[in-house]
């Protein structure tokens, strides 16, 4: 179905095609103190088929980023203000009825550890039938579990496990059982918020592999939360850098690991073991992040930023279009 009007790509020379375009989001957390304002003026497409990572420091709004994508902030915190399209419908004008439609059958989520949205009384195949016809009534039984063993075997569970509870499981296989389900409803996006934290490294390794596969199989658009930039790099192909509740910079992983725009960005990069330069370049950010209930007035960085001018304290930077980056900083102002 095609929708009456086309939103346009922020970054508007890019040809491809968004699936999902965020505009002015705003997301508020009324608290006893005052209202923590955890995004503030987001914009931000995903085009499909790519990996997108969202990066940034704990707190910084990454998951109520990806809980808005699916309209489901938990409350109290809503959203406030600004559209997200899907397909170019704006999902905020959904009934409750349309956005459980699309969630978990065309935007699927998985968390840290899953386990908290497994039913622990529930075997693993009765998951996968009980999730599958809630979406789809037409399909048998018997059909929906072929559908899910067979793409749980893609992804490395072989087909007896199907019968375990969910706590005989490894972290890992809990993980691929949510990615089996989401695959088996033909998920177009995959929104995976920090999937590796509990796995360890081996575990996380083939996890990684099992994410590119998943690529290159399926053709899902995958968003990938994570403070891990380790991950980000082997796999995303843009990364979005997040600052106080706000996108610092947005572009191509490679441009921005090789030449980070935004302060921030280059801060970030620095002060992680493995991917600054060399060992011997590795700097910690001194300072701590915004206070979210009383954030600084101009750019959110500036009581951090070597860089900082008088106008960087008194004015919101708008993004400007640089090096084939979208960059949220007046040092990019007036460069072409
Ligand atoms: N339930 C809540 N109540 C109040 N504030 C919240 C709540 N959840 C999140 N926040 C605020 O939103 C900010 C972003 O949180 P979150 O999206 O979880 O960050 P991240 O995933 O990047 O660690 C937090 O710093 C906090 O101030
Ligand atoms: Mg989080």
């Amino acid at each position: 179905m095609k929708a009456k009007n086309e939103i346009k790509n922020i970054d508007k020379k890019s040809q491809k095609k968004a699936i999902i375009k965020v505009r002015n989001l705003e997301v508020t957390f009324p608290i006893r103190q005052g209202n923590v304002i955890a995004l503030d003026d987001i914009n931000l497409d995903i085009y499909h088929g790519e990996t997108i990572g969202i990066v940034g420091e704990s707190g910084c709004g990454k998951s109520t980023l990806g809980f808005s994508l699916l309209n489901s902030i938990q409350s109290p915190g809503r959203i406030t203000k600004g559209e997200i399209y899907f397909h170019d419908e704006n999902i905020l004008n959904k009934t409750k009825k349309e956005i459980q439609r699309i969630r978990g059958k065309q935007i699927s989520m998985i968390f840290q550890d899953p386990m908290t949205s497994l039913n622990p009384l529930l075997r693993i195949d009765k998951h996968i039938i009980e999730t599958i016809r809630k979406h789809e009534k037409n399909v048998s039984k018997k059909e929906a579990l072929e559908r899910a063993a067979y793409l749980l075997d893609k992804l490395g569970i072989v087909r007896n496990r199907l019968f375990d509870y969910p706590h005989q499981l490894s972290g890992g296989m809990r993980q691929r059982v949510m990615i089996g389900i989401g695959l088996a409803l033909n998920a177009e996006v995959l929104i995976a918020d920090e999937p590796t934290t509990s796995l360890d490294v081996i575990v996380e390794a083939q996890f990684i592999n099992l994410l590119n596969q998943l690529k290159d199989d399926f053709g899902i658009t995958l968003i990938l939360i994570t403070h891990n930039m380790g991950i980000v790099a082997e796999i995303s192909d843009r990364i979005a850098v997040m600052y106080g509740g706000k996108i610092m910079e947005i572009g191509d992983s490679r441009l921005v690991f090789k030449d980070p725009l935004h302060p921030y960005t280059q801060g970030l990069l620095k002060s992680i073991p493995n991917i600054a330069l060399d060992d011997n370049s590795l700097e910690p950010m001194p300072g701590f992040p915004p206070d979210l209930l009383n954030p600084p007035k101009g750019c959110r960085f500036a009581p951090r930023c070597k860089y900082a001018t008088e106008k960087c304290f008194n004015e919101v930077p708008p993004v400007f279009e640089y090096r084939e980056r979208l960059v949220s900083c007046f040092l990019y102002e007036k460069k072409k």
